[in-house]
């Protein structure tokens, strides 16, 4: 139902309400709280509204042609597994997508038995309880703060961040030319250029950008996207060029772990003289929409 149905239909509730009740059920909508669902989390209804309008333009598995190696990564991994885009499907929306037939969470395992097993869900996105996990309870008050998302995708935290921060710019640099399109149109709809740009291009032609950033965001930027040469070489820019004393680095998985996977560990034993650690308080995401193992993936750093 859209804005003008949903408005219609109220007024029309209120029209065919006694007097006495209308008062009473004037008195209820003022006070009650049984309606803070729907109108504290109205940032998070905008959010779901986007992602809403972004699922026509990708196919269910989110991937477009050009990302061959990140889609041969994901069919390499030891466990069958699919790539399910966590901004745009929640759990809700999987949900009936799998009762409609058109996803599934299990993998036959001797075809044409009953014999299932559960398939392994990855997501290039942040989920929306990610998001407000990352701008609520991981990074501090972000006012006047440049904030860039290394690789933006559909935009997910960009979109966070504008509305569950006070950052004062948002930069996404992605070098998908279609994903970058889709984010100006989500721009562009909902009015947010103001505090976010999106520029398209290879993170390594961004050395100012970089050194001005207060937050660095790299949620598993580089593993399903590029060689691993091409991974070192990328660290290697971002170390060289992200040095401003105090500000703030988030990845997923933790620096550690990306950097051992391209056996680095020469880079690893360096990073002391770079960064440190930020303990992070995962329970203080009290929802119970979250993964807490997607949460206890995410790192913060900050740069000595
Ligand atoms: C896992 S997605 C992250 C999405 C988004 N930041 C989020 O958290 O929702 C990684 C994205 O980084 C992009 N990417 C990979 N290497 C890049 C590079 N060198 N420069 C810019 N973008 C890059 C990929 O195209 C992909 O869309």
């Amino acid at each position: 139902m859209n804005f003008k149905m949903a408005k219609n239909e109220i007024l029309q509730i209120f029209s065919r309400t006694g007097l006495q009740d209308l008062a009473k059920l004037i008195d209820w909508m003022k006070n009650t709280d049984d309606l803070e669902d729907f109108l504290v989390d109205n940032k998070r209804t905008v959010l779901k509204s986007i992602a809403e309008d972004l699922r026509p333009y990708l196919p269910l598995e989110a991937m477009i042609p050009s990302e061959t190696m990140a889609i041969q990564k994901t069919q390499q991994n030891s466990e069958p597994t699919v790539h399910v885009d966590a901004f745009l499907y929640d759990e809700e929306t999987v949900d009936s997508l799998c009762e409609e037939g058109k996803m599934s969470r299990n993998y036959c395992l001797n075809c044409g038995s009953r014999r299932t097993s559960l398939l392994e869900f990855i997501s290039h996105s942040f989920s929306i309880p990610e998001l407000l996990f990352l701008f609520h309870h991981v990074l501090p008050d972000l006012t006047g703060k440049l904030v860039v998302d290394v690789g933006s995708r559909l935009g997910a935290v960009l979109y966070g961040g504008y509305l569950y921060s006070a950052a004062a710019q948002l930069v996404g640099v992605e070098i998908s030319e279609e994903f970058v399109k889709l984010q100006t149109m989500i721009l562009e709809k909902y009015g947010f250029s103001d505090r976010i740009q999106v520029i398209h291009a290879d993170i390594c032609s961004q050395s100012a950008l970089v050194q001005k950033a207060d937050v660095l965001i790299m949620n598993n930027v580089f593993e399903y996207f590029l060689k691993p040469k091409e991974q070192v070489r990328a660290w290697q820019f971002i170390s060289q060029h992200f040095q401003k004393k105090g500000a703030l680095l988030v990845t997923v998985p933790s620096i550690q772990e990306a950097l051992m996977s391209l056996q680095e560990s020469n880079v690893v034993s360096a990073l002391g003289h770079w960064l440190e650690e930020v303990p992070l308080d995962y329970n203080a995401y009290q929802q119970n929409d979250a993964d807490p193992d997607s949460l206890t993936q995410i790192h913060l750093y900050r740069l000595l």
